[in-house]
Order: C-alpha cells, then sequence, then structure tokens
C-alpha cells in the first residue's frame, strides 16, 4: 500500500491562494518546503493525483511528487507535494505566459475555464521559447527527447491516458531563475479519471450492455482545456489536443508512445492496488483499470480523430 504521511494544519505557514482546493504550505522534518492539497469534498481528488503521480513515473515524465496524506487537526485526505520552485526560483504559470506573448491574453483569475485562446498553437508558441526542466527532473527522460515542447508533448499524452480536463492555463508552468525559463514539471492531474462519479454509476457503467453507456464510449467524453482556434465553440476532446500538439513534436511523440506501449495493463492495475481502500474501492479501482486500458488503446491506435 501507499503510505499516508501525516500533515498538520496547525502548522501551516500560509495558505495558498491559486487553484480551487484547500491547501497550505508547511516545511516538513527534512526542511523541505511541502503543500497539502485536501480533498475535502471527497471526491477522489487525493487517489486521483497519485494514480496520475504514478503513471507519470513510469513513463518518464518530469513530474512533482506527491504522496497520500492525512491533514490530522482536521481529519481531511489529501496529498502532499514537494515544491517544484524553491528559492532563488518562481514559478510562472502558463496565462501569464502567454500574456507575455500575447498582450491581449486573458488572463483573469476568473478566465480560467473555457478560454478560447488557450489554443495548442498559443501554447507551443510559448513553450518553444523556453528550456527544457532542470536536470534533476530528467533522469528518467526517454532517450531522443530534447526540448521542452518534446516534454510537454508527454504531459499531453499523459491527459489522454488518465481523462485530465484540467489542463487550463494555471496548471502547467514555467521556472524562472534570473532571466531564465525552463519548463516545470507536469502538476495538478487530480481532476482526472473521472474521480468524481459514484461507485454506483462505475457499476453500471461496467456492467452494462447498452454501447452507449459503456466505458469506450464513456471515455470519448473527456474534453481537454485546449482550442483548435479561439473562434471554436467547443474545446477539444483529450484524445484531439494529443494528436493536434503531436504534429509540432513527431518525433518525440513516437518516443512518448513507444513508451506507452512498454506499460502493460498490468503495471496499472499495480499501482491501484496500492492506494488504500478507504480511499478508492474495489469498484473503483475496476473502473479506473478499464478506463486506462480503453485511452491507452485509443490512444496506441491513432484512428480515432
Ligand atoms: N509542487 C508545487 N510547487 C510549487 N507550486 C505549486 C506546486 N503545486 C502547486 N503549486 C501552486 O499552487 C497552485 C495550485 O495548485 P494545484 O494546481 O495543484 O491545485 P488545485 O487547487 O487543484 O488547482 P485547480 O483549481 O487548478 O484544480 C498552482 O497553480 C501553483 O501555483
Ligand atoms: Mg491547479
Amino acid at each position: 500500500m501507499f503510505p499516508v504521511r501525516e500533515v498538520y494544519s496547525s502548522e501551516a505557514e500560509s495558505l495558498e491562494q491559486l487553484g480551487t482546493k484547500p491547501k497550505f504550505w508547511f516545511t516538513d522534518e527534512n526542511g523541505q518546503r511541502m503543500l497539502f492539497k485536501a480533498d475535502q469534498r471527497g471526491t477522489g481528488e487525493d487517489w486521483a493525483e497519485k494514480i496520475a503521480c504514478e503513471l507519470c513515473g513510469l513513463l518518464g515524465l518530469p513530474h512533482v511528487y506527491y504522496e497520500l496524506a492525512i491533514d490530522r487537526d482536521k481529519g481531511n485526505p489529501g496529498v502532499v507535494c514537494p515544491t517544484c520552485s524553491p528559492p532563488p526560483m518562481s514559478l510562472v504559470l502558463g496565462n501569464q505566459l502567454l500574456l507575455a506573448h500575447d498582450a491581449q491574453y486573458p488572463t483573469a483569475a476568473r478566465c480560467r475555464y473555457k478560454v478560447q485562446e488557450h489554443t495548442i498553437k498559443a501554447v507551443v508558441d510559448v513553450i518553444k521559447a523556453i528550456q527544457p526542466p532542470p536536470p534533476e527532473w530528467l533522469n528518467e527522460m526517454p532517450n531522443g527527447i530534447v526540448s521542452a515542447v518534446d516534454i510537454f508533448a508527454g504531459y499531453i499524452m499523459v491527459d489522454a491516458w488518465i481523462g485530465n480536463q484540467d489542463r487550463h492555463h494555471e496548471n502547467w508552468a514555467a521556472l524562472r531563475v534570473g532571466n531564465t525559463l525552463q519548463l516545470a514539471p507536469t502538476f495538478d492531474h487530480g481532476a482526472a479519471m473521472a474521480r468524481q462519479i459514484t461507485d454506483q454509476e462505475r457499476q453500471q457503467r461496467l456492467a452494462t450492455r447498452d454501447p452507449g453507456y459503456g466505458i469506450p464510449r464513456f471515455v470519448r467524453s473527456a474534453r481537454s482545456a485546449f482550442y483548435r482556434d479561439p473562434e471554436a465553440k467547443k474545446s477539444m476532446t483529450t484524445i484531439e489536443a494529443w494528436r493536434a500538439f503531436s504534429l509540432y513534436a513527431p518525433d518525440a511523440s513516437m518516443i512518448w508512445l513507444g513508451r506507452l506501449r512498454m506499460i502493460d495493463d498490468d503495471g496499472a492495475r499495480k499501482i491501484l492496488e496500492e492506494v488504500p481502500l478507504n480511499r478508492l474501492s474495489g469498484i473503483g479501482r475496476d473502473f479506473t483499470h478499464r478506463l486506462l486500458i480503453e485511452n491507452r488503446k485509443r490512444i496506441l491506435n491513432g484512428d480515432e480523430k
């Protein structure tokens, strides 16, 4: 089982204002600055974040490392992770990077979702201009992945695998030191794997004979936070975003596909079984496993639009 770290909100040094969920920063016993993100509403952000983190690890993506945690003072489950931008670094979020390229880019906090200007092309243009993450993040990276765009292609592929609908412009970033900008490791995958649906719905979707209600159809409804162009009415599906992004990094995309192909379905299952049952039920494991199998197939088959 994954260990569950005990944290104490009474030791909070500051609250994180960005994002929608309650979060606080504290310094752990090793002097490391840590962020605790609570899953106050019990909607599964904790296990989704942990599983996504482990899957990023299997792929070799630079990723923030999350552990399951519990706030002993308030009883809230959640996850904990070290900062990826210790001083003198600072984090520059995607919307700020986009604004620097386009003075009209909408950055107000209320504009986090449904931002039609958040196009694949705009994001590629920004990421082309920044460096890959610092070397300590690159230990597991496959050979042949060179640029920040190559690495970001992997972020978009993992989003398609886990059905992450939340890669909005505050959920990717750069690390700044002085005048240098480097891609930040991938973070915040807690809104993936349909983690908010009930076990009853999971059970019904697993058992149904209705192709319109089954998991192969269900996974197709995952929408990304990317738009094809600023006039597009709907955002792209997670698979469409992956296909569109991979055109900007064709060689790297083949390499990421090779990594995904190497991870068999049992690899994902083993990770699911490491999550304590009081966080993710048996039905939750079965459903999430099927979701990952279906999405992996869709990505590797490559025949879906
Ligand atoms: N490991 C980290 N290192 C540095 N800053 C971080 C880290 N994790 C999160 N942050 C900061 O905290 C903000 C909120 O964190 P995060 O996106 O994980 O939470 P959230 O509430 O789930 O967000 P959302 O509302 O997008 O779902 C991030 O946008 C970032 O600015
Ligand atoms: Mg976020």
